[in-house]
């Protein structure tokens, strides 16, 4: 063994330890003292021995550790081409910037046109949207956060191009019916993945069924490496797109380090570029620089060992607040599982009925001086944000029909967390909580 190796080892063998003394959380719960966040990182020796591993390498850009997690999230999925991207709201500008590529012929997303979509999520599903100078439609949401599939007819006009929206709280949207909409008026679907990888509807991933789905790795979600994200397809010429505005825009498709990888490095013809001028930096798209790096990309490996048992716990987490919550039935609506899907869900929310005598907020500041974090349900209507003000309503943005479920939740949901961090203790902690309150 030489010297560097020698190195190496002794400094991987200490690893384990240091995470045990470090890092390792003895899960004791203590209902006086211990607070209960609504997520959170779960990571082992595994994740900071890759993370010691790609440091030492010192590649530092997209390397051998990306190309790993991308073909593993891809065979996890069941997917062809997955792009690990710097976070999940850079998947979702990527996945809606590709979808504007000239390459794309007449279905191309030109400024003007319409993308259906909701208010009650993440501003960053819609931000690209408006960023780009298409026009989102709102359409309301049922009560568990997600698309209504029977509002959507209501919503189509000769600009409408696309569909996007997210898996609200990890339960999948109604996939089939929004996915027969789109096949049948020829719009895209991206599917905001972000909440819900994992989540199955009819024995599929979610994020698989559109043109385009995204994840966020963002340490709250199912899974993580600090910031991270991806972008997944199954068709090619996307692929291509989304690779080329993930990567400055360039025509080139070398890895980051190599070149010519196309064999014709100085003998192409692009544009009205002089003959064999060089073709990494030939520009077929104005793009961006959404990489990852490999230090995040190691993490990631190791947490994709755990995503299985990550999705099993969160299930059996949000299984044990339903059955507790039962009967709180008059007080609040609960969560109900999309018809045909296998949910991995993100959080539990509570939709506080009309009548009741107390409000959403009063809920979440007693939760929160007894140590329980809570959320809403991100943005609640982003119509109403302070981002907005500058808007023409008819103009900038549309909204078809009303969104009086987007309000209902805005004004009366929060969410508790379902998390694998969670134990029987907490859990019960929470629900006993959350009991004592509405009494
Ligand atoms: C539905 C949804 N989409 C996108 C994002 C953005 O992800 P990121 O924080 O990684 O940018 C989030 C963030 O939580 C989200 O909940």
């Amino acid at each position: 063994m030489n010297k560097i190796d020698e190195l190496k080892n002794s400094i991987m063998s200490q690893i384990a330890e240091y995470y045990r003394l470090a890092h390792r959380d003895d899960g004791v719960f203590d209902a006086t003292h211990s607070r209960i966040n609504y997520a959170g990182r779960i990571f082992d020796e595994n994740e900071l021995l890759n993370l010691t591993d790609a440091a030492l390498e010192f590649w530092l850009t997209a390397g051998k550790w990306t190309k790993q997690f991308e073909s593993g999230l891809a065979d996890f999925l069941g997917i062809k081409h997955v792009l690990l991207v710097n976070s999940g709201s850079s998947a979702n500008l990527l996945a809606f910037m590709a979808l504007t590529s000239p390459l794309l012929g007449e279905r191309t997303i030109k400024r003007g046109d319409e993308v259906i979509t909701v208010a009650a999520g993440f501003p960053t599903t819609v931000a690209p949207i408006i960023q780009y100078g298409a026009v989102p439609v709102f359409v309301d949401v049922d009560l568990n956060g997600n698309i209504r599939p029977d509002l959507l007819n209501a919503a189509l006009s000769v600009k409408t191009k696309a569909v996007f929206a997210a898996h609200t709280l990890g339960n999948p949207f109604a996939l089939k019916e929004v996915k027969d909409f789109c096949r049948h008026h020829n719009l895209w679907l991206i599917e905001d993945n972000c909440d819900a990888l994992g989540a199955q509807y009819q024995n599929c991933y979610t994020g698989t069924f559109g043109d385009v789905g995204t994840s966020s790795f963002y340490p709250p979600h199912h899974m993580t490496m600090g910031e991270g994200g991806a972008v997944y397809t199954d068709n090619p010429t996307l692929k291509k797109i989304l690779l080329s505005m993930r990567d400055w825009g360039r025509d080139c498709w070398c890895e980051t380090g190599f070149d010519n990888t196309c064999g014709c490095r100085f003998s192409g013809k692009f544009g009205t570029l002089p003959e064999g001028y060089d073709h990494k930096y030939v520009y077929s798209h104005f793009g961006y620089n959404l990489k990852a790096t490999d230090l995040q990309a190691a993490i990631g490996c190791a947490q994709l060992e755990k995503l299985p048992e990550f999705i099993r716990k969160r299930r059996e987490n949000f299984a044990f607040l339903r059955s507790s919550l039962r009967d709180c039935r008059d007080i609040f609506i609960l969560p109900e599982t999309t018809e045909n899907s296998e949910p991995s869900w993100f959080g539990f929310m509570l939709t506080r009925r009309d009548n009741t005598p107390f409000s959403r907020n009063e809920l979440a500041q007693h939760l929160e001086a007894n140590r329980i974090q809570t959320r809403n349900l991100f943005a609640g209507n982003l119509t109403r944000h302070p981002c907005f003000e500058s808007l023409v309503e008819g103009c900038d943005y549309r909204i078809a029909g009303t969104l009086t479920n987007t309000d209902k939740i805005m004004n009366d949901s929060l969410w508790i967390g379902v998390y694998p961090g969670m134990s029987e203790a907490k859990l019960d902690y929470m629900v006993k909580t959350i009991k004592k309150f509405i009494k």
